[in-house]
């Protein structure tokens, strides 16, 4: 079986965990989209690692993580993150990562011009800065570099001094800031494309053999739905498809071998940098909520905002990425709540919304109506069977299947590894 975990809501919804526990049972996990702008974090045994580009799976012994083509490296990050986990005691072997050949390349110029352009726009999206917008433009501008081009020094001369020539112009003109030196680069940029080349290869083709001898692949979304490019709160939005579709381009998979998408929420709802969040706290709920959740970025530590479950949101995702299960994350956040609030609509205008608003100003403006549920006061941290739940979380849950309309299969209730309820 074939499996897609992805976010349902605006990322940060856990997926790492839940994608450490599936992918024991997995023989490969893939990531598919995004780049070192994602963190995922997992616990094992009081040990935290926060994963941005290797997939998380890589902490199991004797299971493969793929990087499909999907994605955009940073090699320097991707070096670092390999040499962090060996100084671990963790070897990332040949046999055991996989990187594809057509993975587009965060160059420095890419990180700068991220910085420059959130700078000079009027309605920030509040990036990371990581380079990953302006690598995914030169990626469909058809001018970007790839993996495979890291080494082959002839046409990574090339399409570097292209870039350059256009890049340093746009820096000088636009931005009036000085470009890059092409040596510094070329040399740098060749030396990661040694180091890392052991690991690349066609991963599409190697995943498509691995399916007909029978492997199992778990492919592992980053961000979330309503980041994603198409189908996402645009332009507040990364640059990349993050919903199930994304699969398909980003690994070379076809669809027809995938068998089953599940959908990773939190118990609430976060956001980090800027957009529309209808249910965003406006109250001292905002602060309880964000120190009980850890709501800070994994990747750049900024605080996340934090509001109420959104099921007019979730069901949309559920929708677009043909959802079958649902994990709900972090429960336990809610534990001392003697009220809780579950966003089942919007209004606009004074009138009932009846679906996920496609008008951008629409969504800014919805005025979310709520339904109140009695919180059940008391810890469900470690609870390993759901009919030991309290009975409030467990009606908070099926209040949900039910606007949802799927089934609620894992339930995260701490950080650790044991701690989740599977029905
Ligand atoms: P970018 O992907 O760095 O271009 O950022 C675009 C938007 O996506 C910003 O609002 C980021 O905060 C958000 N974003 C990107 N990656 C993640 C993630 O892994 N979790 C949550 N938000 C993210």
């Amino acid at each position: 079986m074939n499996v897609v975990v992805v976010g349902a809501q605006w990322g940060d919804e856990g997926k790492g965990k839940l994608i450490d526990i599936l992918s024991q049972d997995v023989d490969i996990t893939v990531r598919y989209q995004g780049g070192n702008n994602a963190g995922h974090t997992v616990v094992v045994k009081d040990k935290e690692y926060v994963f941005h580009l290797l997939p998380s799976a890589i902490l199991h012994k004797g299971k493969v993580c793929v990087i499909g083509n999907g994605v955009v490296i940073d090699p320097k990050a991707l070096i670092e993150e390999i040499e962090g986990l060996e100084k671990r005691g963790l070897k990332v072997l040949v046999k055991r990562f996989k990187i594809s050949g057509f993975c587009h390349i965060v160059m420095p110029y890419h990180r700068i011009l991220d910085g420059l352009r959130e700078s000079k726009r009027k309605n920030r999206i509040g990036t990371t800065g990581r380079g990953i917008g302006p690598c995914y433009a030169d990626k469909v501008a058809r001018c970007g570099i790839r993996m495979v081009d890291l080494l082959n020094p002839n046409l990574l001369r090339s399409k570097l001094e292209d870039n350059l020539a256009e890049k340093n112009e746009t820096f000088e003109k636009v931005y009036d800031t000085k470009g890059f030196s092409f040596n510094k680069i070329y040399k740098e940029y060749l030396e990661y494309g040694k180091r890392l080349a052991p690991y690349v290869e066609n991963t599409a083709l190697y995943l498509n053999e691995a399916i007909d001898k029978k492997k199992t692949i778990l492919f592992e979304g980053a961000q979330g739905t309503f980041l994603d490019i198409d189908f996402g709160t645009y332009p507040f939005v990364t640059s990349s498809n993050s919903i199930v579709g994304g699969v398909c381009c980003g690994s070379g998979v076809s669809p027809t071998k995938i068998h089953k998408a599940i959908a990773c929420v939190k118990a609430y709802t976060t956001r980090v940098g800027e957009g529309p969040f209808p249910t965003e706290f406006t109250t001292e709920l905002k602060d309880e909520i964000r120190i009980k959740g850890n709501e800070f970025g994994a990747t750049t530590g900024r605080p996340r905002r934090c509001g109420w479950f959104d099921s007019m949101l979730v069901r949309y995702s559920v929708i677009i990425n043909g959802i079958s299960e649902l994990a709900i994350m972090k429960l336990d956040v809610l534990d001392d709540l003697d009220k809780i609030q579950i966003c089942t609509g919007y209004k606009y205008n004074g009138k009932l919304l009846k679906t996920f608003p496609m008008d951008f100003e629409v969504l800014t403006k919805a005025v979310p109506s709520y339904e109140t549920l009695p919180g059940w006061q008391s810890t469900t941290c470690g609870i390993t069977r759901y009919k030991d739940l309290p009975v409030n979380a467990r009606k908070y849950i099926k209040r949900l299947e039910e606007l949802l309309k799927v089934g609620v299969k894992y339930i995260s209730n701490g950080t650790k590894r044991d701690q989740i309820i599977k029905r």
